[in-house]
């Protein structure tokens, strides 16, 4: 296996190498056949195998001795561990660099761009990813149930924008006052359809709408420290923006799983005006407002969708600790 400079990543194998390279885009493989002529002897030494940077198998090493399974946060002093580690991380140490062609801005961006992600490692503790998002493509809002992650900006400018739920869950019904005056005006002419149509739409914002507070809402460069949200705190929902394109290492522990019911959720937001009515906004001062914001559960979105490509950078040793 060789890391090359001129795509992501290059593996040989035999007589074919698989090189991932960015194309229209997209992160995206490439097989080519070596010449036939060429000895196994002489691809033998052209052939290199890289060793796994000390900090990549800390990392690894770190995570199988801190992460516990779903609900269970970390201590301060291993968050701590882990972002050490992951401050230290460079491009260079998943194969990665800032000369390869994909991060390169092109500055012409037709439609919506896919993000692409890989897998260094997971197991049902924890799992390490690299997502790589081209210039303008979003990972839209979405939350982490149950789960501490970190996130590790290696490359790009990237916009983040956080929430967390404000707790209790319903400390502020949305347009509770619009629905009360509607029906104590004893002289408002209102047809029966017209009743159903509005107690609908208040059951569907009451059910659907919740208030979350602002919790980043700015540009990361690379390098930049490592950020962390945990199950209630630190911006447990994100949407990540790439002002340039970006590759992020995400730690996330622990991963995502359909069959333990932590699925990813997707959400949209709206401004805490727009759910609230006049006595609610001036109990609340302007700063605050600000801060605060209503999200809506939703489908996943079309720019939701990924495409996989596997890992082929430094790999980690998996040994017991
Ligand atoms: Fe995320």
């Amino acid at each position: 296996m060789t890391v090359e400079t001129g795509g992501l990543v290059e593996q040989s194998k035999n007589n074919i190498t698989t090189t991932v390279k960015h194309v229209n885009n997209r992160v995206r493989y490439g097989n080519k056949t070596e010449k036939k002529n060429r000895s196994y002897k002489k691809m033998r030494r052209e052939v290199v195998f890289p060793r796994v940077p000390d900090v990549l198998q800390q990392l690894f090493v770190s995570c199988t001795q801190i992460f516990r399974g779903p609900g269970f946060v970390p201590p301060a002093s291993d968050v701590n561990k882990l972002c050490d580690i992951l401050d230290k991380m460079k491009p260079e140490d998943v194969g990665l660099s800032k000369s390869l062609q994909f991060f390169k801005p092109t500055g012409a961006v037709n439609g919506t761009p896919r993000v692409t992600y890989t897998t260094i490692y997971q197991c049902d503790q924890f799992s390490l990813c690299i997502f790589f998002l081209p210039e303008t493509a979003v990972i839209p809002l979405h939350n982490h149930p149950e789960m501490t992650v970190f996130s590790k900006l290696l490359l790009g400018k990237m916009h983040i924008k956080s929430y967390d739920w404000v707790e209790p869950k319903d400390s502020i019904p949305p347009s509770k006052c619009e629905i009360s005056i509607f029906f104590k005006s004893p002289n408002r002419i209102h047809s029966f359809i017209f009743d159903v149509i509005i107690i609908g739409l208040f059951f569907s914002l009451v059910v659907a709408v919740r208030l979350a507070r602002l919790k980043a809402n700015s540009v990361y460069t690379a390098p930049c420290n490592t950020s962390v949200l945990y199950p209630t705190t630190g911006g447990n929902m994100h949407q990540f923006t790439a002002v340039t394109p970006c590759a992020v290492l995400d730690v996330l522990g622990p991963p995502y799983s359909k069959e333990d019911d932590r699925d990813c959720s997707y959400y949209k937001d709206f401004p805490y005006s727009a759910f609230s009515n006049e006595g609610e906004t001036t109990r609340v001062s302007e700063e605050e407002r600000e801060g605060l914001g209503w999200l809506e559960e939703i489908e996943a979105p079309e720019n939701a969708v990924m495409d996989r490509i596997d890992y082929l950078g430094p790999q980690i040793i998996e040994t017991s600790y």
